[in-house]
């Protein structure tokens, strides 16, 4: 069912690991933290967590394992305080192999919990990849960011992350209409020429006008905000018009552009040195164009979020015919 929480979810995603999620994640926190907001920053990298070392936090005391395993009441009982003024974390456990893939019930209770935080913005930082528990996290948050560089490979990789994440969201808005999902299903399973999105829509008004309106809708709905790290050249920054022309080209959204990042060398020697501070008290570049992005998030309007459906838990493969299908047209 639609939920409006208080506060301000946001996931950070993309796909590839490396293309600086992490960092984004913890400087668009510092970034929201010097507006005077109340941050929360989650570590949504369940089978790998690094955002607390990141952070100058050597060994938690609490981590989300203990939620998850109900060793703690509340999520609010493993929030921890941060070096940082205004930030507080939600660490993962470096070694949680019991739930780096928690049950339908434990996401579930995550995800209502995440609602009620106190917080006005919860920015969660995800794993690398497409596993479902990922794109489960992104699609949950009214807020999507996916972060990529001018690299050819992560221009692909954020591509299938964007349309993963949008065909998940599809299988689960239409999980109780036979129809659509069989259309899905065997899209996933088929080996024929690759469908757009028109395809798919033309498919599904030949089984149900009303249905397409939907699927139509959803379309419109689905905002990944984009933005560009790393940013080096004239050709790194025109990356993100390249993701947008894809995207309406195959997938009939736009995702609107929320800025870009400058490759800046003081990044790496803040996360060699283990010391963020290192980044936040120069007026650096990266940390200009964060503020930029922050200041556009705290104006953008809030939509509502739904809970996934248990029948949908497991992996679907409605993505992956259409994800044989690579970024050709670049
Ligand atoms: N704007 C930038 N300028 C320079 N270096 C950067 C920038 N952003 C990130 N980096 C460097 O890239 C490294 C990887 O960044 P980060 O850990 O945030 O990536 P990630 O996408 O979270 O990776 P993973 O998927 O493994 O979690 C950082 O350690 C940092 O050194
Ligand atoms: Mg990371």
């Amino acid at each position: 069912m639609a939920h409006q929480s208080h506060v301000n979810i946001w996931s950070i995603g993309g796909g590839k690991g490396g293309v600086g999620k992490s960092m984004v994640t913890i400087g668009l926190g510092i970034s929201l933290a010097r507006l005077g907001n109340r941050v929360i920053l989650l570590d949504g990298d369940f089978g790998g967590a690094n955002l607390h070392t990141l952070m100058g936090l050597r060994f938690p005391a609490v981590t989300l394992e203990d939620f998850l395993l109900r060793k703690v009441a509340r999520l609010d009982d493993v929030v921890m305080p941060s070096p940082i003024d205004g930030i507080s974390l939600i660490c993962g456990a470096d070694d949680i192999l019991g739930v780096a893939n928690p049950t339908y019930h434990q996401k579930i209770r995550l995800l209502r919990e995440l609602e009620e935080l106190p917080a006005d913005f919860l920015l969660i930082d995800l794993a690398a990849g497409t596993s479902i528990n990922i794109l489960d996290l992104f699609n949950h948050s009214p807020g999507k960011i996916a972060v990529f560089t001018g690299y050819t490979t992560s221009l692909q990789n954020v591509y299938g992350f964007i349309k993963c994440a949008l065909f998940r969201q599809i299988s689960q808005e239409f999980a109780k209409d036979k129809d659509v999902s069989e259309l899905l299903r065997q899209e996933g399973a088929g080996d024929e020429e690759v469908l757009t999105m028109d395809d798919l829509v033309d498919q599904v008004r030949s089984v149900s006008p009303e249905k397409s309106l939907r699927l139509l809708n959803l379309l419109q709905e689905f905002k990944v905000f984009l933005v560009t790290n790393m940013v080096k050249t004239e050709q790194d920054a025109r990356s993100a018009e390249i993701i947008q022309k894809v995207c309406a080209d195959f997938l009939n959204i736009t995702p609107p552009i929320l800025g870009s990042l400058p490759f800046d060398p003081l990044v790496e020697k803040a996360v060699n040195r283990m010391a963020l501070p290192l980044l936040y008290q120069k007026k650096n570049p990266f940390l200009k164009s964060l503020d930029e992005i922050a200041n556009r998030m705290v104006c953008l309007p809030r939509s509502s979020t739904a809970l996934p459906s248990e029948k949908e838990n497991s992996a679907s493969k409605t993505s992956s015919g259409l994800l044989k299908e690579t970024l050709q047209t670049g």
